[in-house]
């Protein structure tokens, strides 16, 4: 391929479930030289998010879905590799809606959605500015901050070793909750505990998941840190406390069923509880808290530096030509931390 030629994955049609071969296609297509105001960037890691699945479904969302042709939507950090801004210079590193491709032109087509210009040094690592230091961590910030946690809570986080969920439960613990993970299977349980910090964690692969999570809340529940959604939901609903909070983050467990007329995976059968138990639920979208991204990144980087948090990040090698697969990675839980994708060195 040429230095010009740009590899692209286009939305060719809705998926029906999960992503399957022939919704999108990896095209091939040269970039015109660049006019005043534009900069090419070089993309490096492109960032798997559940919500990249909510995209491509044509559903009432927080974001138009991906039209029909058009290069898949996706967060990532790149580096400018030709510039014809003042604002991007050559060899900076961007982050922000870089696309399912290779390479991709900043320029005013942006304006709702800029890129924006990473510190030069960046005090950590670029991966974490996707993770840890960037929107999954602001995200759990958020969340853990509406839901108001203090000291002697008990907190439920579902996906507990996912990219939001492993660092809303750290975050938790340093506000001095109780802290009950969710997560499926042994390896990422243990980890919860032993790495994580959490206080338990449940495996929500083995028959007995209800039991073990009413075991491991003996006092109920007073904040719900909900990823999943479903059945696990349903059950941590049956649990609140009086007064409790539920930070409604997302619903994993039903992306792949938001189609067209389609059914949805999570009948809530305990949503009453909300009413007996006076609990608040709180839907929020990290996109609405730019304001408070400097803040957040300060209080998870000082955590960093201190070594009172830890992050994980899956990062997938292959190009771009590997998001697809990856994506189902969220979906079956094979990722341990932050997915991402390693689409140039
Ligand atoms: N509101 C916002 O602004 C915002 C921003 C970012 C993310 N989110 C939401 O936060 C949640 C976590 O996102 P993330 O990026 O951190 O992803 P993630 O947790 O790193 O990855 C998704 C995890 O979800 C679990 N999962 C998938 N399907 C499941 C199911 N049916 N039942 C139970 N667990 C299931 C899997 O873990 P196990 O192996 O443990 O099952 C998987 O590893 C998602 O719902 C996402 O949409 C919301």
């Amino acid at each position: 391929m040429g230095e010009r030629t740009n590899r692209a994955f286009r939305l060719r049609q809705r998926p029906e479930g999960a992503l399957a071969d022939g919704d999108l296609e990896l095209v091939s297509e040269e970039v015109p030289e660049l006019r005043d105001g534009q900069a090419l960037v070089r993309n490096k890691l492109l960032s798997l998010d559940p919500t990249n699945r909510i995209w491509m479904s044509d559903i009432r969302g927080y974001m138009p879905p991906v039209p029909i042709d058009a290069v898949m939507r996706g967060l990532g950090i790149g580096e400018v590799v030709e510039s014809r801004r003042d604002d991007m210079p050559l060899g900076a590193t961007v982050n922000g809606f870089v696309g399912w491709q290779e390479l991709c032109l900043a320029d005013d087509s942006q304006l709702e959605a800029p890129l924006t210009v990473l510190p030069d040094p960046l005090p950590g690592p670029e991966s974490a500015f996707l993770g840890a230091l960037g929107h999954t961590g602001v995200t759990a910030y958020i969340g853990i901050d509406l839901a108001e946690v203090s000291d002697g809570d008990t907190i439920v986080v579902s996906a507990a070793c996912g990219a939001v969920g492993s660092v809303a439960g750290q975050i938790a613990k340093q506000r001095g909750a109780r802290v009950v993970g969710i997560a499926g299977g042994p390896e990422k349980c243990e980890h919860a505990v032993s790495v994580l910090g959490f206080d338990a964690c449940v495996d929500h692969r083995t028959g007995d998941w209800r039991d073990q999570l009413d075991r491991a809340t003996p006092d109920g529940i007073d904040v719900d840190f909900e990823n999943v959604g479903g059945p696990i939901m349903d059950h941590v609903l049956g649990r609140l406390n009086i007064g409790a909070r539920i930070s409604l983050c997302g619903m994993i467990a039903e992306y792949n069923t938001y189609n067209e007329g389609g059914e949805h995976a999570g009948a809530l059968t305990n949503i009453g509880q909300l009413i007996m138990q006076r609990a608040t639920i709180k839907g929020f979208l990290v996109l609405d808290f730019g304001h408070r991204f400097g803040e957040a990144i300060e209080y998870l980087g000082g955590l960093l530096a201190e070594g009172r948090l830890h992050y994980d990040e899956t990062i997938v090698d292959g190009g771009i030509e590997a998001a697809p697969d990856a994506l189902a990675e969220l979906f079956d839980g094979r990722n341990m931390g932050k997915l991402l994708v390693r689409v140039a060195e």
